[in-house]
């Protein structure tokens, strides 16, 4: 593959759209427990708990609309045929934005799959009618479609990731701290196979050690830049 561009983006890409991030002053971790809220145990102890944390955040997100960098890379997706974008996000805002190459690590919000018959959908209802809410097809409890600690990413998705990642000629790091395994490893692994690593973050993350060129700001303005960048040394040949 050719001028493989990849991006992986975090919670702080839709920070600006008025999403909190989990880490960090403002962050969910700070208020809520994780493994009260974000894991299968805690889900089978008291899934109405959970959904009604869930039914909050969609609420939230339902609300958002795409900000500029969210918008900047669906550009960079239609000027850019090699261009793939990896994200933690489960917002859905990169879709929403336009971008329609997204490989999604953690799941999507909007997604339910029933704990019994494992029948998935989406489910775009907000406020839920009913928590926690109950498969159409067998009765059995839903659960949000999103990965929780301790859980597996879905294989096809973390396969891809690693596959491009490995092939990228310039990886893009937006908005994570970097800190959550396996999706944070991938700008390693496209460090080690000869990419130029990018990163945009307002703060020094692990991947700052590692980066080739650092725009330490938001991703509204820095991905501009990173756009200018890419047409610099791609425009022409493109
Ligand atoms: P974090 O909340 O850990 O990190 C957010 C990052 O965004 C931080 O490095 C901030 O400095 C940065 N940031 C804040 N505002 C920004 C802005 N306007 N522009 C650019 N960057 C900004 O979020 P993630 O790294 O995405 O997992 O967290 C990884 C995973 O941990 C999430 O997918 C979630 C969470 O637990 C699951 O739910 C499985």
């Amino acid at each position: 593959m050719e001028k493989l561009i990849v991006a992986l983006t975090g919670a702080g890409i839709s920070a600006e759209s008025g999403i909190p991030t989990f880490r960090g002053k403002d962050g969910l971790w700070n208020k809520f427990r994780p493994e009260e809220l974000a894991t299968p145990e805690a889900f089978f102890r008291d899934p109405k708990l959970v959904w009604e944390w869930y039914d909050w955040r969609r609420g939230l997100i339902a609300k958002a609309e795409p900000n500029e960098g969210h918008k900047t890379l669906a550009k960079i997706e239609k000027e850019f045929p090699h261009f793939y974008l990896i994200t933690q996000n489960v917002d859905g805002l990169h879709q929403k934005a336009g971008s329609e190459k997204v490989i999604e690590l953690h799941g999507n919000i909007w997604k339910v799959k029933c704990v019994n018959c494992k029948y998935e959908t989406y489910e775009y209802r907000t406020p839920l009618p009913e928590i926690p809410p109950r498969c159409e097809q067998c009765g059995g409890l839903l659960r949000p479609g999103v990965v929780w600690f301790g859980e597996s990413l879905p294989m096809d998705a973390l396969q891809k990731a690693y596959e491009l990642s490995r092939e990228s000629l310039i990886f893009i790091v937006i908005g994570t701290s970097a800190v959550v395994y396996p999706a944070a490893e991938l700008p390693y692994i496209a460090k080690e196979n000869g990419a130029e690593v990018i990163e945009v973050n307002p703060e020094e993350t692990p991947i700052s050690r590692i980066a080739d060129k650092i725009f330490r700001e938001k991703a509204s303005t820095g991905l501009k830049k990173v756009y200018d960048y890419l047409k610099d040394r791609y425009g022409a040949e493109r």
